[in-house]
């Protein structure tokens, strides 16, 4: 079973990169969600990754670095990602760059393919990597197609019989993943919204951002855009009107849906309308709404602009259907 360690505990830091050393995964905090971190220049580091969460190989994964500097040891970043980086790092924003000739991220983090995914999370992630001295990969600490966690228990969940230490520090602050943009040509393309608004990155570059249509069963370009990728156990309903008997309600803005005296539970992802407090939230309610034995998940219009984008992108994928 996993040892679970608080960030504030001195030793946390050194205990961790002791074991990235050793080419072990471990669960990590930042600011979007917990990731499974392991050195990115290490293959076994990265298949440690890959065998914890069961994940199909052909995903490549974010490295995290701790500064601007280590970035450009691996990746090359034009000036559209300078200026970027520099309104949003640290934060959740993931720049999709082309490898630079001398960098050491291994194939197997890149799936081999001839960009990285590069960001620079905030806090003790960011502190962990400094001390580390190389980038980190990490995935959200969940087993494959599982919803991502926001807290240590949810890591503990799903991965607490398959990784070493996880580290725990609270809830995290945005609750949903890094908004992914690659940069390319001049131009900007989303390749995941995230808890960075696509509104925010575009008034910075100065450009708008193509939007690729989300569609199941298109190439993997971003293998979060594979449909049901953040899957509960509970079927999902959207853009809920009405709430039929036995359905969980997962509701927004203190909106209430006719029929919900007949719900198992109803849950308000913001009582005051506020996005990022939704955001945050969502991953937590899933997992409540999807208690083993719950009725169905039926889920209240949410609001499309700013955070919405991500909150909307989760839920869709969240009511995809299986195979
Ligand atoms: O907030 C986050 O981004 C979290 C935390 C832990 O930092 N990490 C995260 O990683 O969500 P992961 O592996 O779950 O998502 C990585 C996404 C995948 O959809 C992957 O396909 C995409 O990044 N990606 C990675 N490298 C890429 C590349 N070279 N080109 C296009 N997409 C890439
Ligand atoms: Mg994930």
């Amino acid at each position: 079973m996993a040892r679970i360690l608080s960030i504030l505990d001195p030793t946390a830091i050194p205990q961790a990169v002791d074991a990235l050393r050793r080419g072990e995964a471990v669960a990590v905090p930042t600011e979007t969600v917990y990731g499974l971190a392991a050195d990115a220049t290490n293959p076994a580091g990265v298949a440690a990754i890959y065998e914890a969460k069961g994940r199909p190989s052909f995903n490549p994964l974010i490295a995290h670095v701790s500064d601007l500097e280590m970035a450009k040891a691996h990746v090359s970043f034009p000036p559209l990602a300078e200026r970027l980086a520099a309104a949003f790092w640290p934060g959740a924003l993931t720049l999709v760059l082309p490898l630079s000739p001398t960098g050491r991220i291994h194939p197997l983090a890149t799936a081999g393919l001839p960009t990285a995914a590069v960001r620079m999370p905030e806090g003790f992630a960011r502190d962990l990597i400094a001390a580390f001295g190389a980038p980190l990969a990490a995935p959200s600490a969940n087993r494959s197609g599982r919803v991502s966690p926001t807290s240590a228990r949810h890591v503990d969940e799903d991965l607490g019989d398959r990784i070493g230490l996880i580290l725990d520090g609270g809830r995290c602050r945005i609750g949903v993943e890094s908004t992914i943009v690659a940069v390319e040509d001049g131009g900007l393309r989303l390749l995941r919204p995230g808890g960075i608004p696509a509104e925010a990155i575009e008034a910075v570059a100065g450009l708008a951002i193509e939007r690729p249509a989300l569609q199941s069963g298109a190439a993997v370009i971003a293998p979060g855009m594979l449909a049901s990728h953040y899957a509960p156990d509970a079927a999902v309903r959207l853009n809920a009107r009405e709430v039929r008997p036995g359905e969980t309600v997962i509701t927004f803005g203190g909106v209430v849906l006719p029929g919900e005296e007949q719900a198992r539970a109803v849950m308000d992802l913001s009582p005051s309308g506020d996005l990022r407090e939704a955001a945050a939230n969502l991953f937590e309610f899933l997992k409540r709404a999807d208690a083993p034995g719950a009725g169905a998940i039926a889920v209240a219009p949410i609001p499309a602009h700013g955070l919405g984008e991500a909150i909307n992108d989760r839920l869709a994928r969240a009511a995809a259907p299986r195979d």
